[in-house]
């Protein structure tokens, strides 16, 4: 007899994380579920993946997502996810991040998937915001948010322990740090550095890069590391539980630059341009987590940090 194949829903899944993650799920043998809220131009067409347009507002077209089809695990990753949108679009990233999930967790609790479904909610280290300076973060450090994208997920977080409480849902919830790898959109420091590296070398952009806070350190995982971690917690994750996924290592922005300088083909020497635009209102210096709690279901970081950086830097040439 044959065994039906696991089901995987993924939410926001034209996104950046959504794309490596259904790769990943397929490879292992998963029927793949995305949802968009629009249909996409670039719709990327794999054997075993279905995209289904939904409007995240809607308590009952979720309802109507999970009846129809009934997902053995759920990966929530809809939202906003830019940290410096944040800052001027706060009721967007409420609405995205906040609303829209008690719209889905209130359409699990009412749907056939109630007592089945594993479902995986992503937060943020943003959440952590304020941390004494150069220690590494742990799942118990208390969370002082800085800006208005790390309350709408520190929020969220609140809110799924509730959902595990009152209604006994099967949530598990992980905290990545800075993930980075091809595919991800501008607004990110690899992806606004490397794109600008690719647009020097292809004499589209004279030889100068524009730059942001070139001192702020960051713990920086690969997005096909991140996405293994979060199928290893939906499957030994416990329910109501916080899990960092991160490296456990901090990177400054001024060593990802020397590395895209580097190893930019254009003849000239490249000058670096701070530009003020790109600076935050707050910024903390040095940010990295501690991963011991994840490690010890298994999941431990194989991607290198140059291998993500050199991925990323051939990510923007094949595109140009
Ligand atoms: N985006 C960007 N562009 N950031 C720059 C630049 C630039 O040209 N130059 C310097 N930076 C600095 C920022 O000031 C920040 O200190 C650091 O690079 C990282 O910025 P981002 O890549 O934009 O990431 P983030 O830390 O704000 O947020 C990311 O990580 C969070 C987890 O810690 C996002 O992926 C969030 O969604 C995620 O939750």
């Amino acid at each position: 007899m044959e065994l039906a194949m696991r089901k995987a829903l993924i939410t926001g899944g034209t996104g950046f994380v959504a794309k490596h993650l259904s790769e990943n799920l397929i490879n292992k043998g998963y029927q793949v579920i995305g949802t968009t809220r629009t249909c996409c131009p670039d719709l990327y067409f794999m054997d075993n993946y279905e995209l289904r347009t939904i409007n995240y507002g809607d308590v009952n077209d979720w309802i109507n997502l999970f009846n129809e089809t009934v997902p053995d695990e759920i990966y929530h990753l809809a939202g906003q996810s830019s940290v410096r949108l944040s800052w001027d679009n706060k009721v967007d990233t409420f609405n995205a991040n906040l609303i829209n999930t008690i719209n889905m967790l209130e359409a699990i609790k009412e749907s056939e998937i109630r007592h089945k479904a594993r479902i995986l909610i992503t937060g943020s280290s943003e959440e952590y915001g304020h941390v004494n300076e150069g220690e590494a973060i742990s799942e118990s450090t208390i969370l002082q948010p800085l800006n208005p994208y790390g309350v709408s997920k520190a929020a969220l977080c609140m809110l799924m322990k509730q959902y595990v409480k009152t209604y006994g849902l099967h949530i598990r919830y992980a905290r990545p740090f800075n993930h980075i790898g091809p595919g991800q959109g501008l607004g990110f420091v690899t992806s606004d550095f490397a794109k600008q590296i690719v647009d020097i070398e292809k004499e589209k952009q004279p030889p100068y890069i524009k730059v942001g806070n070139l001192e702020s350190k960051r713990d920086f995982t690969d997005v096909r590391d991140i996405v293994e971690a979060y199928h290893i917690l939906v499957q030994c994750g416990i329910d109501g539980e916080v899990y960092n996924v991160c490296t456990g290592r901090a990177m400054s922005m001024q060593y990802l630059l020397d590395f895209f300088v580097q190893h930019c083909k254009h003849p000239e020497p490249i000058k670096v341009i701070r530009d003020e635009l790109k600076m935050r209102p707050s910024d903390y210096p040095i940010y990295y987590g501690d991963n011991g709690k994840i490690n010890e279901l298994g999941w431990h970081p194989k991607i290198g940090l140059e291998q993500s950086l050199s991925d990323i830097l051939d990510y923007w040439r094949s595109r140009a």
